[in-house]
């Protein structure tokens, strides 16, 4: 089991990363919480399935441990399953020694991660991931649900205990959810580490390569990477903002094509690309685009924007993205592989080159 240590302003916490690890849960809790009253784990229905009766067994029968349910996917990330998930643990009388354990990918760790840091002013959670792309989300403290009028819109920078990653889980992760975790891990490598970014081409050709030592090796690297942004700038006011590159456009085409429809790994490598192609517009670089498409594809990325879209609705939501300020598109662009920096962008580029990747007349 290695231990990466996360650092942040706030908190130094500890992350465990191995394959067959989660039986050491109920040695973790001891660790880092020893004072530990209940435990609510929460889960989604997809997970429960697959593992929920086993990390019971897993939770010392000393503590009164419950476990809610909410439903698979972005839905999860509700006001209504935050106060259901609110509800229940008032129910059961948790009290503030009480322990979250956010058992699930993406939706439920930012689910159970605001539930943890609104219960009774904030109780403490451990993450335990079960996508690869939770190698991101679970590192950082940023928790969050939706509101009808944007996602992640209700939130806060809360970070966890400890995270607890252990790669067995993902055996049963739908292919979908590889190629859509992938996209964060080249995400990591492109905007920081142009060696880990080499090694990925080098040995990485189809999402069934990401097995065993390659990958602990690929989400320790990814989780690395995320690592040392938040050491920097826990609270994303200036390099964090560098996590979002590929995420303008990606944003974007998933708002556009309604969520669900592409993955959100899916619309990131789209938006990657599009950033890599805007960085050689303005910098003059040259990245090989057509080339590292042709490595996307392998994973069975669309590397073009779904055909149908319009590029001023685009735009438009470009323009209100959060990153944006005043109605301005500012994108994460590279100088280089491992070398990000923010620039705003005219609309006018965007479209033309919105027009290109759309094949129409600008
Ligand atoms: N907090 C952050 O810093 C941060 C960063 C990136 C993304 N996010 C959020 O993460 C969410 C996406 O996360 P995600 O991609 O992990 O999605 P997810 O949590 O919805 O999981 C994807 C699907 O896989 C299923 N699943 C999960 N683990 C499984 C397993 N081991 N076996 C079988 N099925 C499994 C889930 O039930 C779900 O249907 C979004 O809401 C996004 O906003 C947060």
């Amino acid at each position: 089991m290695q231990q990466i240590q996360i650092e942040t302003l706030s908190k130094t916490y500890p992350l465990y990363l191995g394959n067959q690890i989660l039986r050491n849960l109920n040695d973790i809790i001891e660790q880092v919480k020893p004072d530990v009253s209940s435990i609510l784990v929460i889960t989604d229905e997809a997970v429960d399935a697959h593992y929920g009766e086993q990390l019971m067994t897993y939770i010392d029968v000393k503590y009164q441990a419950y476990k809610y349910v909410v439903p698979s996917g972005e839905k999860a990330k509700s006001f209504e399953h935050y106060y259901a998930c609110q509800t229940f643990a008032l129910e059961h009388q948790l009290d503030r020694h009480a322990l979250t354990i956010a058992f699930g990918g993406g939706v439920v760790g930012d689910l159970a991660g605001f539930v943890a840091a609104t219960y009774m002013r904030g109780i403490s959670f451990i993450q335990v991931p079960t996508t690869l792309l939770a190698h991101d989300s679970a590192v950082g403290g940023k928790v969050a649900i939706n509101h009808e009028l944007g996602k992640n819109m209700i939130g806060a920078f809360f970070q966890p205990e400890a995270v607890v990653y252990d790669i067995h889980l993902l055996e049963t992760l739908p292919e979908k959810e590889w190629r859509s975790g992938f996209a964060e891990v080249i995400k990591h490598a492109l905007i920081h580490d142009i060696g880990f970014y080499n090694w990925l081409q080098k040995n990485i050709h189809t999402l069934e390569d990401l097995r065993g030592d390659k990958l602990i090796y690929a989400i320790e690297k990814g989780i690395s990477v995320k690592a040392s942004v938040v050491k920097e700038d826990e609270t994303e006011s200036g390099v964090r903002a560098h996590l979002n590159f590929g995420h303008t456009l990606g944003h974007a085409i998933e708002s556009e094509c309604g969520y669900g429809k592409i993955s959100h790994g899916e619309g990131v490598a789209i938006g990657m690309l599009f950033a890599m192609k805007v960085s050689n517009a303005l910098k003059k670089t040259s990245f090989p685009v057509a080339e590292i498409a042709r490595w996307f594809e392998q994973f069975g990325y669309a590397t073009m924007i779904p055909s149908g879209l319009s590029k001023e609705r685009l735009l438009t939501k470009m323009q209100a993205d959060k990153k944006s300020k005043k109605s301005h598109v500012y994108m994460v662009l590279l100088e280089d592989i491992g070398k990000p920096y923010v620039q705003k962008i005219d609309d006018e580029l965007i479209l033309n080159l919105l027009a290109e990747e759309l094949k129409i007349k600008p």
